[in-house]
C-alpha cells in the first residue's frame, strides 16, 4: 500500500545559547502559517521545530553559568524555547532537541554510512573560526581593521586541529546541476543567485569534526572526536522522521511518507549550509533533495540584524503583552514581504493594528454581530445571493491560495484584507441600519445582514491559519460552531461557496476581537 506523500515543513533548530528574540519568533510563525494553510486544504502535514543543543558557544554558555552543558540545555528548552512556542499557538508535531538519544543514534548510524562509502578523509585544518556561527571564516569574509566576523562584529579565534573533512567539492558541479535543474529548490532568487555564485567559485572541502572540546556527538570511528555542531544539526530534519531505520519500522515508515522536505525555512544567514553542506550530505548518501529551501531576510534594528549577541533581541512577550498573540502573528507576516528585511516599528505596529485588524476587521465583526442581535434578535436570516461580494470572495480565496502556497505571505492576507475592506464598503453603501427603518425593505435588510455573515464566515476561515485563536472568538459569534462545526474542519478549497451558514444560526456578540490600544507604557 502506499501511502500519500506528507508536506514536510521545518525551521532551523535554534540555539539554546539564549533565550529566544522576535527573529526565532518570526520563522517559526511564518512555518506555522504556511503548515495551517497546507491542514486547511486538506492536506497533511508534518511540522517540525526544535533546538541545537551542541557546540562550542552553548557549552560556554553553560560554563559562564556554572552548569552543566547538559543542565543548561534542559533548562533553556524548558523554560523559554517550549513555552514561548505554545504561547504564540504554534501547531508543531513534533520538537526535536539534538541532545536525543533519537537524534545521536540516527547521526551516528547515517555518518558512519558516509565514512564506509568514502566520503570522509582525517586532515588538518587552520583558519578563523566564529564561534557566534559556530563556522570556520575565510580570511575574505572577515571585516574591518580588525578582521571581525561581518555578522556577529566579533572577533574571531584561529584553530587548528586535525581533524576529519568531507569531500564538499566533489559535490559542487552536481548541486550546480540540481538548481539548474530545479531553480525552486531555493528561494527566493536572490538566494539562488547567492548559491549559485558561491558554488561557481568553487567550494572546499569541510571540516565535520572536532578534537578540542567533547560537548558534541562522539564520531563512531574515532572516538577522541565530535562532530561538527552544523554537521549534527542539519541531521535534525531527516533524524526527527527515522532517518535510517528499516523500512517496515516506525520510523522507517514515516520518513517514507515525510522525506524529503517540501520547504526548509531558513534566515539568510544560514542559507549556504542549508543550500550547500546538506544537500551535499544527502547526496552523498543516495537521498532526495529537499523541495526547497526558502531564505527570509532578516528583522534589522537600527539597520542590523537584531540579535541576542548585540543586545538587539527583543523578547516576544514585549509584543505580545501589549498587541496580544495573534495580531503579533498577523503583523509580522503582513508588513514585511517575506525574503527581504524588514525593521520593527511600534508605531507602524499600532497603526496597522488599530486600521486593519480593530477597524476593518473586529469592527466589521461587532456591527455585524449587534445588527443581527437588533434587527433579527440574534437569529441568522435566510441564505441570499449577493453576486458582487461572491465574486470579490471568489478571487480573493484564489488569489491568497496562490500566494500562501508560494510563501509569500504578505500577498496572501493583503488579498484577504482587500475583501475585508470591500465587505465594510459594501456596509456602508447599503445601510442596514436605514433598510431597518421600512418594513417594506425587510428582504434587503435580510440580504445584507446574510451576505455580510457569509463574508465573515469565509475571513474567518481565511485568517484562521494566521490567526488562530481571534478567528475561534468569531466563528462561535457566528454560530458557526454548531452550525458548521468546527473552524479547523474547514476546507479552503470550498472556503468560496456561498450559503454555508444556514438559517437560523444564532448569531451572538463575542469579546472584542482587537480590544482598542493602551497608550505605550513607558
Ligand atoms: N542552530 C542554527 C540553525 C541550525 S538549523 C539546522 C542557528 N540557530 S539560531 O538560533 O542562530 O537561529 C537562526 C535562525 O533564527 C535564523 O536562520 C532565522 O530563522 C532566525 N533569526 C534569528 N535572528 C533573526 C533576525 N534578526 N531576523 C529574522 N530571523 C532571524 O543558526
Amino acid at each position: 500500500m502506499t501511502t500519500a506523500k506528507t508536506f514536510y515543513v521545518t525551521t532551523p533548530i535554534y540555539y539554546v545559547n539564549d533565550a529566544p528574540h522576535l527573529g526565532h519568533a518570526y520563522t517559526t510563525i511564518a512555518g506555522d502559517v504556511l503548515t495551517r494553510w497546507h491542514r486547511q486544504r486538506g492536506e497533511s502535514v508534518w511540522f517540525l521545530t526544535g533546538t541545537d543543543e551542541h557546540g562550542q558557544k552553548v557549552m560556554r554558555t553553560a560554563e559562564t553559568n556554572g552548569v552543566t552543558p547538559q543542565e543548561w540545555v534542559d533548562r533553556v528548552v524548558d523554560e523559554s524555547w517550549r513555552p514561548l512556542w505554545v504561547s504564540l499557538n504554534i501547531a508543531n508535531d513534533d520538537f526535536i532537541r539534538t541532545t536525543e538519544e533519537r537524534h545521536k543514534a540516527r547521526v551516528q548510524k547515517f555518518l558512519q554510512g558516509l565514512k564506509d562509502a568514502g566520503h570522509f578523509y582525517e586532515g588538518t585544518y587552520e583558519g578563523p573560526y566564529c564561534i557566534g556561527c559556530e563556522e570556520f571564516k575565510l580570511p575574505s569574509d572577515l571585516v574591518g581593521e580588525n578582521q571581525l566576523c561581518p555578522v556577529h562584529s566579533r572577533p574571531v579565534e584561529i584553530v587548528s586541529e586535525t581533524n576529519w573533512f568531507f569531500r564538499l567539492s566533489a559535490f559542487a558541479e552536481p548541486l550546480l546541476e540540481h538548481y539548474r535543474q530545479h531553480p525552486s529548490a531555493c528561494e527566493p532568487l536572490s538566494a539562488r543567485n547567492e548559491v549559485v555564485s558561491f558554488l561557481e567559485g568553487g567550494v572546499s572541502d569541510l571540516s565535520i569534526s572536532r578534537s578540542s572540546f567533547d560537548w558534541g556527538i562522539p564520531v563512531p570511528w574515532d572516538p577522541e572526536q565530535v562532530f561538527y555542531v552544523w554537521f549534527d544539526a542539519l541531521l535534525n530534519y531527516a533524524t526527527a522522521v527515522g532517518l535510517g531505520d528499516a523500512r517496515n519500522s516506525v520510523g522507517g515508515e514515516k520518513f517514507a511518507t515525510t522525506w524529503p522536505a517540501d520547504v526548509h525555512l531558513v534566515g539568510k544567514d544560514i542559507l549556504r549550509q542549508h543550500a550547500v553542506i546538506w544537500p551535499a550530505m544527502l547526496m552523498a548518501a543516495g537521498l532526495p533533495l529537499p523541495l526547497k529551501v526558502f531564505a527570509h531576510g532578516w528583522l534589522l534594528v537600527g539597520g542590523e540584524k537584531m540579535s541576542k549577541s548585540k543586545l538587539t533581541g527583543i523578547p516576544p512577550i514585549d509584543i505580545t503583552s501589549h498587541f496580544g498573540v495573534d495580531a503579533f502573528r498577523y503583523y509580522f507576516m503582513r508588513a514585511i514581504p517575506f525574503g527581504s528585511d524588514g525593521s520593527f516599528s511600534w508605531e507602524d505596529m499600532s497603526a496597522r493594528y488599530t486600521s486593519e485588524l480593530a477597524n476593518d476587521f473586529g469592527n466589521l465583526a461587532s456591527r455585524l454581530a449587534a445588527m443581527v442581535e437588533k434587527y433579527c434578535d440574534g437569529v441568522l436570516p435566510a441564505p441570499a445571493s449577493e453576486p458582487v461580494l461572491e465574486a470579490a470572495l471568489i478571487k480573493a480565496a484564489a488569489i491568497a491560495d496562490q500566494c500562501m502556497l508560494a510563501l509569500d505571505f504578505q500577498g496572501g492576507i493583503v488579498a484577504i484584507m482587500d475583501f475585508c475592506k470591500q465587505v465594510n464598503g459594501y456596509v456602508t453603501e447599503q445601510a442596514p441600519w436605514v433598510l431597518a427603518k421600512d418594513p417594506a425593505r425587510l428582504n434587503d435588510l435580510h440580504r445584507v445582514l446574510y451576505a455580510t455573515s457569509e463574508s465573515l464566515r469565509a475571513l474567518a476561515v481565511l485568517l484562521h491559519p494566521v490567526m488562530p485563536a481571534t478567528t475561534v472568538l468569531l466563528w462561535e459569534s457566528l454560530g458557526a460552531d454548531s452550525s458548521i462545526g468546527d473552524i479547523s474542519a474547514q476546507k479552503l478549497g470550498s472556503v468560496y461557496v456561498w450559503g454555508q451558514l444556514p438559517q437560523g444560526s444564532i448569531v451572538t456578540k463575542s469579546a472584542v476581537l482587537f480590544p482598542r490600544l493602551e497608550e505605550k507604557p513607558e
